[in-house]
């Protein structure tokens, strides 16, 4: 268990939040560079056992973005699944080669596809028919050919929150397979491009794998249909975690994940051509998600006519999850109480009544004290913002030696436009 109590206080990674906090400021992100090592390598060997075809794990950036985890992944081999330029710098710079990145993202503009051009990324997962009119037009200015891969909608609905299910063909994602299938058809489209792969993306947070079969499926079949040799089949991201204990037992082990991939390309692809595609994936949270924490300290307590609120340091700009998508972190005391629990509105300090991170059942606890939120690591600091000019909270990494780094400092004042 990366996150225990050891003596009533709570340790993440080997390592005491209280002590951490005596030199640092809450709110701050805490990572662990152990369980992101342990989650990157069983992701990617665990698509090396099941057979999968010279698997590429392309992370998704957008989950966490930080440069130094990106090293980390990087120095294992990880590519990057990216969609914007700014993700695109960040990633190389991090030391993720091109050639191991895929561009993503339903709007790139023209400054993006030219430098995804110069940089010569592995593919631009293409969204519509007008963004390749546009790709092949820029490659043929710049005297290159543009890689490409048809992101699929194979009109699937994903069980999950509505606003993280992709699937759909309700949805602004993907191409659907007659679209497809009349592109590849219209020589004039691929003057400066060339075909390589398909895509499918079909949600986030998925915790049933009903739906990323099907999904799979139907990307063979437009496969096959297209008679192009393709050089990669892109299973997008999704797997979820368990948030909460409920969930525990829902939560698809890696090796299912990969048994059901590797078994519905044997049956749907490869029995059916003699082309090997390789397997491309864009797992995020899977990787992230639980290599963070985030942790905040009281403020103070107000009772209002019977209703409890706990007031923290840190608030929806730092954690939007929460408010967003009314999603559910397991939130704990540092130090652990044996005070009577009650009904408490843990809140932050922004002014929405959505900034809750939760109503739960707990100790009280006092100004000062600490708390953490749970399973952080993924669309924690990504999704954060300066709403009401708050600064930035720190970003800091317990590294293999169980040493503290700090990855990203705390923001100032100043840097606030
Ligand atoms: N590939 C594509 C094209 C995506 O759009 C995404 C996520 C991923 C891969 C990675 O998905 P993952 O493996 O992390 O589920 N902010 C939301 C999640 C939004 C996901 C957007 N796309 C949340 O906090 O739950």
């Amino acid at each position: 268990m990366s996150l225990e109590y050891k003596k009533n206080t709570l340790h993440f990674s080997g390592v005491s939040i209280a002590e951490v906090a005596k030199k640092h400021k809450t709110p701050f992100y805490l990572y662990s560079e152990e369980v992101l090592s342990e989650n990157y390598m069983e992701f990617f060997h665990g698509a090396l056992e099941a057979g999968l075809h010279h698997p590429l794990v392309c992370f998704a950036v957008k989950s966490n973005s930080n440069k130094e985890f990106l090293k980390v992944l990087a120095g294992m081999g990880s590519g990057a699944d990216i969609v914007s330029g700014g993700e695109l710098l960040r990633a190389l710079e991090a030391g993720i080669p091109a050639s191991k990145i895929v561009f993503s993202g339903v709007g790139k503009t023209t400054e993006e596809i030219e430098l995804g051009l110069k940089k010569g990324v592995y593919s631009f997962n293409v969204e519509s028919v007008e963004e390749l009119e546009l790709i092949n037009f820029l490659a043929g200015k710049m005297k290159k050919t543009a890689r490409i891969c048809f992101r699929f909608n194979p009109e699937v609905v994903s069980k999950t929150h509505k606003y993280i299910s992709t699937g759909n063909k309700t949805h602004k994602f993907g191409i659907l397979k007659k679209d497809i299938l009349a592109t590849v058809k219209n020589k004039k489209l691929w003057t400066n491009s060339k075909l390589v792969g398909l895509s499918i993306h079909i949600g986030s947070q998925l915790l049933d794998l009903k739906a990323t079969k099907t999904a799979i499926e139907r990307m063979c079949d437009v496969a096959i249909a297209s008679k192009v040799d393709l050089e990669f089949l892109d299973v997008g991201g999704g797997l979820g975690i368990d948030y909460q204990a409920s969930e525990t037992a829902k939560v698809p082990k890696i090796a299912d994940y990969m048994k059901m991939i590797h078994d519905t390309l044997e049956k749907h692809y490869y029995s059916k051509t003699a082309n090997i595609a390789r397997v491309v994936f864009e797992p995020g949270r899977r990787i992230s998600g639980k290599t963070g924490i985030l942790v905040m300290s009281v403020l103070r307590n107000k009772v209002s006519d019977g209703n409890n609120f706990m007031i923290l340091d840190g608030g929806m700009n730092d954690m939007m999850r929460p408010s967003l998508y009314e999603a559910y972190h397991e939130i704990s005391p540092v130090a652990k109480s044996s005070k009577k629990e009650v009904l408490t509105h843990i809140v932050g300090p922004i002014c929405e009544t959505s900034d809750l991170f939760g109503t739960r059942k707990m100790a009280p606890l006092k100004s000062g004290e600490l708390v953490i939120l749970r399973d952080a690591g993924a669309y924690g600091y990504s999704m954060g913002s300066t709403y009401n000019l708050r600064a930035r909270p720190e970003e800091l990494m317990i590294n293999l030696a169980r040493k503290l780094q700090v990855i990203n400092p705390r923001g100032t004042y100043e840097e606030l436009k």
